[in-house]
């Protein structure tokens, strides 16, 4: 009896696990920015994606994932271009990931659809970047996904009647733009200004847009610019300029409290109005156990952002690709396995829309707030499971 208890026992392992012959390494190309002012944002994305290899390596069944890292250095596009393209041909990857600036994902795009290679974007927020090949799947956000509906919320609850917007002027600031706009004058409000400021290449003095806020005296500025150091310097400006006590608000999409920046904002950011789909506040169980593993693996002073948690999510995509096919990565049969995947995220429960390929969250209204000695974020209200209000609304390049 007892031998026949190991012989199922032993069968039903063998079952689980590939054996070594038949053994795969899924090669996965991950293109984003490792160095200069934006190096930061490489980091917390390819930690996320060691920490759940790390502590998920063991689903793959005997099978394993290999990282090659390329520096897509700028968001100039053609540099990811250039690294796509040697990915595919040398390295002859299986999958490609990454993809921060939306520049460079837009720029690569082409190279997948040729080479039938999927592409997980892990933060480019364009949001008709998902309508620029079919074997693209999005694992982070749209920027309409906070845009729009904070268009809304502004007009009708946070007392915004006018609002200027200050945007990068790159496709995910344009589209911020629009989606905002379309939200608020949908709802009642007014754009009385519209203010391009510089490129996310490098971090401009804010002050001449700031001052021309501060004149035109709108209740609310709409803003958005690449999280990280363009953020952090908005914020300051937004301060030392004064606009917060002329009563102007400072609002947008939570890129501009990024929880890596958060706490060195400090007093400014206190009563910031965000839309957003992740803070390490979350106080959820998956978010807990996300922020403890990112604790013991990285330092109780690192903290993970939005962007890890994107590449986290984007990582379970990949694993549960390589899973379903058995190690052998097929596009067309990786799309498949993502329609409709559905993932218990650190920032609540996502999907991947199964005709869009884009993510599906929820969205909060939140606010900055002093807790302590520390600054924290506290969901005021949220929307949930929105799909990118782009596509669902065909507006432009996103009506396909
Ligand atoms: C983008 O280029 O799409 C992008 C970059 C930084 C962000 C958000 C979006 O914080």
């Amino acid at each position: 009896m007892k031998l026949l208890k190991t012989l199922v026992l032993g069968a039903a392992l063998a079952a689980l696990s590939v054996p070594a012959a038949q053994a795969r390494t899924v090669k996965v190309g991950v293109v984003m920015t490792f160095s200069g002012v934006n190096a930061e944002y490489g980091e917390q994305i390819t930690r996320a994606m060691e920490l759940y290899l790390k502590l998920h390596g063991k689903e793959l069944g005997g099978n394993k994932i290999e990282l090659i890292k390329r520096d897509s250095k700028n968001p100039g596009g053609a540099v990811a271009k250039t690294e796509v393209q040697e990915l595919i041909t040398r390295d002859k990857v299986d999958m490609l990931a990454g993809f921060v600036f939306s520049p460079n994902a837009i720029a690569s795009a082409q190279l997948a659809t040729q080479a039938k290679v999927p592409m997980i974007i892990m933060n480019a927020g364009t949001a008709w970047i998902t309508t620029l090949s079919p074997y693209i799947v999005r694992t982070s956000f749209s920027m309409w996904h906070a845009a729009y509906p904070m268009g809304g919320y502004a007009a009708k609850s946070l007392g915004c009647k006018t609002a200027a917007v200050g945007y990068t002027d790159y496709p995910p600031g344009k589209d911020s733009l629009e989606a905002f706009t379309k939200g608020f004058e949908g709802a009642g409000g007014k754009v009385v200004d519209q203010i391009p400021m510089g490129s996310p290449a490098q971090v401009p003095d804010f002050t001449p847009f700031l001052q021309r806020v501060k004149d035109k005296k709108p209740d609310c500025f709409y803003v958005f610019v690449p999280a990280g150091v363009h953020a952090a310097s908005l914020v300051k400006t937004y301060s030392d300029l004064g606009l917060r006590d002329a009563g102007i608000k400072l609002i947008g999409p939570l890129d501009i409290i990024q929880d890596t920046k958060l706490q060195s904002m400090g007093d400014a950011a206190v009563g910031m109005v965000t839309m957003g789909h992740y803070a390490a506040d979350y106080d959820n169980p998956a978010n807990r156990a996300f922020v403890k593993a990112w604790h013991e693996a990285y330092g109780a002073d690192s903290t993970p952002d939005f962007m890890a948690v994107a590449g986290w999510d984007g990582t379970a995509a990949i694993v549960h690709v390589v899973k379903t096919l058995h190690g052998k990565i097929d596009a067309d049969k990786a799309m498949k396995a993502l329609e409709g995947w559905k993932f218990d995220s650190p920032r609540g429960p996502i999907m991947i829309d199964p005709k869009t390929r884009d993510i599906v969250q929820d969205e909060h209204l939140q606010k900055v707030v002093k807790k302590g000695d520390r600054l924290a974020v506290e969901v005021i209200d949220t929307v949930p499971a929105v799909k990118d209000p782009c596509k669902e609304l065909k507006v432009g390049k996103c009506a396909q």
